[in-house]
């Protein structure tokens, strides 16, 4: 008798594996992420044994010939810059986002221009058809007509398709459109989705065109973003920003072929996107300096300084609970430095509602935008202007005192070239140069500094 086949069934978030099925994974708490791994059955890969005629035996690593990696530039600089100077021939990179953020025209973008450089292209569709690529080409200020594009879902007429028409690069828009039908599940389920971008990856390796998804992220769901696929691909790009502002940011979050963090600065306009060469002129143009509870800091977006403003408005509340809203900060950390402002600077907030916004469309990820964040709403609840020339950056602690940040210097040098002229800093902070810095040492200092 047959040995019945036996099957597991393993967690896509942290790879823990359960011989039975589960909502929710034992080891790592996430739900709806196991997928079954039948062991045997077809669909599991055949074990080639090991033959030494074929299998080539371990080198020295000083014996692997230098070679630099080519890449294929886009000139569509910030995209190339992101990925650490353009693409990778074999390489497969992810481009993820929330829907109707940029990744289709930003994809078209690059396509066009490859094309435009004689690297063939193929742009595979499975979201739109090709009426509505071709309306969506003409809008763009790139030339996209020489583009191949296919509208396909299935996965073996994507390879068959790329193989015949020898493309250099395929863009699949997107993963989740994607299935085989020798896998179980509807396209888009978890193990459709690792699948299939396995199996892109053999491709790419096996042909030497280089690969790029685009995969959807929503604001709260996992199982429906790519996070499954970062382990799987070479390269993650997260393309975010407000949908309704101008301002896009294309972040690397892996990168086998670059430096992680860097980022590129995109502005939506008619014409599709435009790489934005000055982010912090960008940012700061729509600025009203004389207006009460707006202060301006300097952000490090992978090597490069970005100064951004942060707005706080403390008004009066209704009724009931005053409301906390915080864009494009974390609500928590809002909450904190609120409660520090309270307790150590003797400003109180709790009849009031206070908003908290970061103009651009920009999240504040370190902590060194606590100094400015506490200013605006210092400013915003005294209703009284910080100084227009004024640059904040420090991080604030629980006990209201002001922590040195890491990279003042190339920090202050971008507020020099802005026209900034005073830098509100950590009073352990050691920095000399153009700008005059007013050292503080706690949250109250700020507050009495502001009054004065
Ligand atoms: P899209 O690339 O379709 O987003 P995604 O593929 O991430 O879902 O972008 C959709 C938005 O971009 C849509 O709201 C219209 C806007 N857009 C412009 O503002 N200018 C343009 O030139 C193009 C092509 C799109
Ligand atoms: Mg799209």
């Amino acid at each position: 008798m047959a040995r019945k086949p036996r099957s597991v069934y393993r967690c896509a978030e942290c790879g823990a594996e359960h011989p039975k099925w589960a909502g929710r994974c034992d080891a790592c708490g996430t739900w709806n992420t196991l997928v079954e791994e039948a062991v045997g059955r077809s669909g599991a890969r055949a074990v080639r044994p090991f033959d030494p005629a074929t299998d080539r035996p371990p080198v020295r690593l000083s014996d692997v010939a230098a070679q630099g990696t080519a890449r294929w530039h886009t000139g569509l600089d910030e995209f190339d810059f992101v990925l650490g100077g353009g693409i990778v021939p074999g390489s497969v990179s992810l481009v993820g986002g929330e829907p109707g953020i940029g990744k289709s025209t930003l994809l078209l973008q690059c396509a066009a221009r490859l094309e435009a450089g004689n690297i063939r292209t193929l742009y595979v569709s499975g979201e739109e058809s090709v009426d509505q690529l071709r309306l969506r080409a003409d809008r763009l200020m790139e030339d996209a007509g020489p583009v191949h594009v296919i509208p396909e879902v299935r996965l073996e007429a994507i390879t068959a398709q790329a193989a015949m028409l020898q493309a250099q690069v395929i863009v699949v828009d997107s993963i989740q459109t994607t299935y085989s039908d020798e896998l179980e599940g509807a396209p888009g389920n978890v193990g459709q989705l690792r699948e299939c971008a396995a199996r892109l990856m053999r491709f790419a390796k096996e042909s030497g065109a280089a690969v790029v998804l685009v995969g959807h992220v929503t604001r709260s769901g996992i199982i429906a973003g790519p996070k499954t696929l970062e382990h799987v691909v070479d390269t993650v790009l997260y393309f975010e920003g407000e949908s309704s502002g101008d301002f896009r940011v294309l972040r690397a979050v892996k990168n086998r072929f670059g430096s992680v963090d860097e980022v590129g600065i995109f502005e939506m306009t008619v014409g599709g996107l435009r790489p934005v060469a000055n982010p912090s002129g960008a940012f700061l143009a729509g600025r009203t300096a004389e207006t009460a509870g707006s202060a301006v800091t300097a952000l490090m977006e992978g090597t490069r300084p970005v100064l951004v403003e942060i707005q706080a408005l403390a008004a009066r509340s209704g009724y009931g609970t005053p409301q906390r809203v915080a864009t494009g900060l974390d609500q928590r950390r809002l909450a904190v430095l609120l409660a520090v402002l309270e307790r150590r600077a003797g400003l109180s907030f709790h009849d009031l509602d206070v908003f908290v916004n970061v103009t651009g469309g920009v999240r504040l990820v370190e902590p060194a935008s606590d100094l400015a964040v506490a200013a605006a709403l210092c400013s915003s609840v005294r209703d009284r202007p910080v100084p227009a020339d004024a640059l904040f950056l420090g991080e604030v602690g629980l006990g209201g005192e002001v922590r040195p940040i890491a990279g003042v210097e190339r920090r202050l040098a971008e507020a020099d070239r802005l026209g900034f002229r005073t830098a509100f800093v950590s009073s352990r902070s050691r920095v000399s140069g153009p700008v005059s810095t007013v050292p503080v040492a706690h949250v109250a200092d700020l507050a009495s500094r502001l009054a004065a």
